[in-house]
């Protein structure tokens, strides 16, 4: 069978990584990446040689000024794919959506969008079955996407009963940290609830859940603390395994050194991933604690890269290409690398 094509509009923190994991799903085929910058990002693509496409006249001219070879414009990578994948700042989306349908081109969005513009938002576990043959979807953003999947978890479980969740966000991502970011403080958002709490109930419209977030001075992912109603009196094994059970959400441990975000981060990059990338959940397991029917734990939110397994199931749900949600986390998870356990013994090990 062919591989499905796939175009990226917009070669930035999203962007790339998507580029790359396509690349790496033997059922797909990256056609390009389309972007306005004619700097050191879409240089990068080039030298991946990762066909570059101006998705403006102006673009054309500056990348062509700076010695960047263009395989063509937007237009011709919509007539050439099957999918785009829309990873232009937030809202800047919305705008091409109409370009996109009239393409002829299945879309999928990223959650700077809202759920309006497509109708649905989409974690692969929760729902993929509602995104087959879709025209367009929404990967919820990174923060929703964690949310559905650890209370999903819980949900399987039988065990959910409400949530309440407190979230410290990153202030910047790296690559801007000398453009943006906070310094020495930490700033409450002014609405309660935080919008992702309401935006994972596009995904599960039953979810009891209230979210508070802060932002804080720091650039390395998000951190969640969780008080988790149960809908009865639990043992923490219970908890564990329901979280073990589901696909990206990896244990880490405190007893292991990993202490805080950065020493997960680290752990990233020496054990060799690609951008030091963290998509899995990395839920703190030896700090959960249960207390009759309440459960109470840590994780960790690497933004970067949480959504590029989602954004890959995506890809196949709305071209049909894999109809079982299953089949298409395992494929994903596979090519990509993922792990429900950073230090787990290998099942096979002598006792
Ligand atoms: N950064 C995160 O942690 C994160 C996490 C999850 C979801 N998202 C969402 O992913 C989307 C992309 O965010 P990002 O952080 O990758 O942004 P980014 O700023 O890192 O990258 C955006 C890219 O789009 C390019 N671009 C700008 N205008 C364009 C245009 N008109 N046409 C084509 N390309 C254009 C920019 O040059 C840049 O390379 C947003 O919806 C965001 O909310 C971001």
């Amino acid at each position: 069978m062919e591989p499905v094509k796939v175009g990226v509009n917009g070669y930035g923190v999203i962007g790339k990584r998507v580029a790359d994991a396509v690349r790496r799903q033997p059922d797909m085929q990256l056609v390009g990446a389309a972007d306005i910058a004619a700097d050191y990002r879409t240089r990068t693509a080039q030298s991946l040689d990762i066909p570059l496409f101006a998705a403006s006249e102006e673009a054309a001219v500056a990348m062509s000024a700076a010695g960047l070879a263009i395989t063509g414009s937007l237009d011709d990578l919509l007539g050439a794919v099957d999918v785009i994948v829309d990873c232009t700042p937030k809202r800047f989306g919305a705008a091409n959506k109409a370009r996109y349908d009239a393409a002829g081109v299945k879309s999928v969005f990223q959650g700077g969008e809202s759920h309006d513009l497509t109708g649905h938002s989409f974690v692969a576990q929760a729902n993929y079955a509602s995104a087959l043959d879709r025209q367009s979807t929404r990967v919820v953003s990174c923060n929703t996407t964690s949310i559905v999947r650890t209370l999903g978890a819980l949900k399987r479980a039988g065990l959910l009963k409400r949530a309440r969740g407190t979230l410290v966000r990153r202030a910047s991502d790296p690559w801007e940290g000398h453009l943006e970011g906070i310094m020495n403080t930490v700033i409450p958002e002014p609405v309660i609830p935080s919008h992702q709490g309401p935006d994972a109930q596009t995904v599960m419209p039953d979810l009891d859940i209230v979210t508070i977030a802060v932002k804080a001075a720091h650039n390395v992912s998000h951190l969640h603390t969780w008080c988790v109603e149960l809908t009865r009196a639990a043992e923490r094994e219970e908890v564990l395994d329901a979280f073990h059970a589901a696909p990206r959400i990896a244990f880490v441990r405190m007893a292991d050194g990993l202490a805080a975000l950065n020493s997960t981060a680290t752990l990233m990059q020496d054990l060799g991933r690609p951008r030091g990338d963290l998509w899995e959940v990395a839920l703190w397991e030896d700090g959960l604690a249960v207390q009759g029917n309440e459960a109470f734990y840590t994780y960790q939110v690497f933004n970067q890269a949480i959504v590029i397994p989602e954004t890959i199931d995506a890809i196949r749900a709305v071209t049909g290409r894999e109809r079982e949600a299953a089949r298409s986390i395992d494929l994903t998870d596979r090519s990509l690398g993922l792990v429900s356990d950073f230090f787990a013994a290998p099942a096979d090990a002598p006792a």
